[in-house]
């Protein structure tokens, strides 16, 4: 079965880069399910080339318009794309609460965006009691929505820093959340081409940060 494998680009790539990459990632097979999550600037250009269902934004507002400066809407989202990301520990680490989050949960799938949640704990934290209260409390009254919610299962300390948990402890977790609350789960945090296909067997996909910004080192998670 196919597998997710979701591109967070965080913020890099201008507009002419993100269309460069999505260009050519057309016109190659790749096995997996692949969703590119651009910068919101470059989000409606990588939208006119990819199909929507093949794009996503980092983040949304809850609200669906007003005096909100800076902020973009889940409508506004899901005229280019089918996916957001809602509660990546870099956001929570700006004060994101989970009650935040979950406002903008309800918001997103009220639009008919497909939501990943982020979830992870901090080096030294209890994993299953972070994410515990994280799902508790981010995907609160959210039970008749699991269609439109996959979890990633992210680790802090495992982002951008080579490090990731043992197979046996991703097995584990996904198992955990699975038990929690029923969706899709991925894993993220310092995938890369060598890693992803063990990874991709013992979850239903990955969130890639910095190897996913290299167009050869994508595919080949790509085609993990
Ligand atoms: P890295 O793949 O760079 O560790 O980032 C993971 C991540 O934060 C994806 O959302």
């Amino acid at each position: 079965m196919d597998k997710i494998v979701a591109a967070n680009w965080k913020m890099n790539k201008s507009i002419s880069q993100s269309e460069k990459f999505v260009r050519k990632l057309k016109k190659v097979d790749v096995r997996n399910n692949v969703i590119i999550f651009p910068s919101f600037i470059a989000l409606p250009a990588v939208s006119q080339i990819l199909e929507k269902e093949r794009c996503g934004a980092q983040d949304s507002f809850y609200e669906s318009s007003g005096a909100h400066t800076g902020e973009v809407s889940p409508e506004m989202i899901k005229e280019v794309a089918d996916y957001v990301i809602i509660g990546h520990s870099e956001r929570r680490a700006k004060g994101e609460t989970n009650e935040i989050l979950n406002k903008k949960v309800k918001a997103c799938s009220a639009a008919g965006l497909k939501i990943i949640f982020c979830v992870g704990e901090k080096e030294g934290e209890d994993s299953h009691a972070v994410v515990k209260k994280q799902i508790i409390e981010g995907l609160k009254g959210t039970d008749a929505l699991t269609d439109f919610v996959i979890i990633a299962y992210e680790p802090v300390w495992a982002i951008g820093t080579g490090k990731t948990p043992e197979t046996d402890e991703i097995m584990e977790a996904v198992k955990y959340i699975k038990s929690l609350y029923s969706c899709e789960v991925l894993y993220g945090g310092s995938v890369n081409g060598e890693n992803a296909e063990e990874i991709l067997k013992i979850c239903d996909g990955v969130l890639v940060g910095s190897a996913s910004l290299d167009f050869q080192s994508f595919l080949k998670i790509a085609r993990s």
